[in-house]
């Protein structure tokens, strides 16, 4: 359906979800933002990991303890190569995006943020970029200025640099939106924001599954993303930051991996990254989150963007045929999100009566509520797609909108 070397067929036959009904009705799966479908080829990394491979690591000396260290380790470079990180120093392996934030909260933001500082996020920011700072806010006093956007979704770069100034310690913004699907001006928002000096902390979750990441080409001081929406495993995430900032930011969670020596009247701390990496790591998802990278690697991300994007045309264009559609992501540059309300019924109500015929979206304020506020309205409906899906998803989700207007007509 889409350009030469995508093969949707193959595709959809690599996610084993696809070979099932729901209610009868072949899936349609239009919820990747909130999570991702697994290929067989990730799955079949953790089956391995856990039938043939599994020993806890960096501590054993035996061999099956040795093999998954090693294992463990070449993810995080697969991790480091696939963003471009320059060293895998630079690369820590956590419990998801949300740890990430918390943790430069709670390390770097403790450690420098003080009452006369400002953090800047954005009217798009998902709740989890925007709690850890306002719980240290709490505690250290410094403001919280939201960067605004426009009625269509667009970030304002101009608005954006009116806040900017020499009280600027941070920018903690979203790479590209959940709830709208808006892609910020990262590049811009960064360079302005180290021109007064501040740190730009980015939240990827919603970019890495769309498109290529170059940490350093981006020159972000931190980012971070999460496995599940990758195709990879729940439960791992990853938070690159520059060497020179982690080297002297304190720990962030006490326990094993972290330490280099402990007695009852000192603890010295291991190197980077494990300095970081407290307790035993989910390591089988840190397999499983390689695995999902090799796989977005061999489709292509540069593919994956192409056919997406063309969803995104083709569902911005044929939901318009739906009476009383009001779109609320209508940003100039997006990924493959529909967010939208209906004149006719509450986003609760779309979403089970489209799910009826297997169609699977989310409703709701998308952990993103402020974006709700600024719109007016208490939740939408959003299809969020992923490398998956195909015009027919798009098609079946319109008949479904369709459906919901005669129903509540
Ligand atoms: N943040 C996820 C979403 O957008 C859960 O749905």
């Amino acid at each position: 359906m889409t350009s030469h070397n995508y093969n949707i067929d193959e595709i959809r036959s690599d996610f084993p979800i696809f070979q099932q009904e729901i209610y009868g009705k072949p899936l349609t799966f239009l919820d990747t933002a909130a999570s991702a479908q697994k290929p067989q080829k990730v799955i079949d990394a953790i089956s391995a990991c856990y039938s043939n491979e599994y020993a806890n690591i960096h501590r054993g000396g035996y061999l099956l303890s040795q093999e998954l260290t090693a294992k463990y380790e070449a993810s995080r470079k697969t991790v480091q190569d696939h963003i471009g990180a320059k060293s895998h120093k630079e690369v820590i392996l956590l419990r998801g995006a949300t740890e990430a934030i918390n943790l430069v909260a709670q390390t770097w933001g403790r450690q420098n943020l003080v009452e006369g500082d400002e953090v800047i996020l954005s009217q798009l920011e998902h709740h989890s970029n925007i709690v850890p700072w306002q719980i240290l806010r709490d505690e250290k006093n410094f403001e919280i200025k939201v960067s605004p956007i426009d009625e269509k979704g667009n970030f304002l770069l101009d608005e954006y640099e009116k806040l900017l100034s020499e009280k600027t310690k941070l920018v903690a913004i979203t790479h590209i939106s959940n709830a709208l699907g808006t892609i910020t001006p990262i590049n811009e928002i960064i360079k302005m924001a180290h021109k007064v000096g501040a740190k730009v902390l980015v939240d990827g979750c919603q970019a890495l599954p769309h498109m290529e990441v170059d940490v350093v080409g981006l020159d972000a001081d931190f980012y971070v993303f999460s496995g599940h929406k990758i195709y990879g495993p729940t439960g791992v995430g990853v938070l690159y930051g520059k060497q020179e900032l982690l080297d002297v930011m304190p720990p962030y969670q006490g326990g094993g991996d972290m330490i280099r020596s402990v007695t009852f009247e000192k603890t010295t701390f291991n190197d980077l990254p494990h300095k970081f990496e407290a307790g035993t790591p989910n390591i089988v998802g840190g397999i499983g989150l390689s695995a999902a990278i090799d796989y977005i690697k061999d489709v292509g991300l540069q593919n994956i963007h192409d056919h997406e994007q063309e969803l995104l045309n083709y569902g911005l264009e044929k939901i318009k045929e739906v009476n009383g559609i009001e779109m609320r992501g209508q940003a100039e540059n997006m990924a493959g999100i529909l967010s939208f309300t209906m004149k006719s019924a509450h986003p609760h109500d779309i979403g089970t009566i489209l799910d009826q015929d297997g169609i699977a979206i989310r409703t709701g304020h998308h952990c993103a509520q402020p974006i709700m506020d600024f719109m007016d309205v208490p939740a939408t409906a959003r299809a969020s797609f992923g490398l998956y899906n195909t015009k027919e998803d798009v098609d079946r989700l319109v008949d479904g909108l369709h459906k919901v207007n005669r129903i509540f007509a």
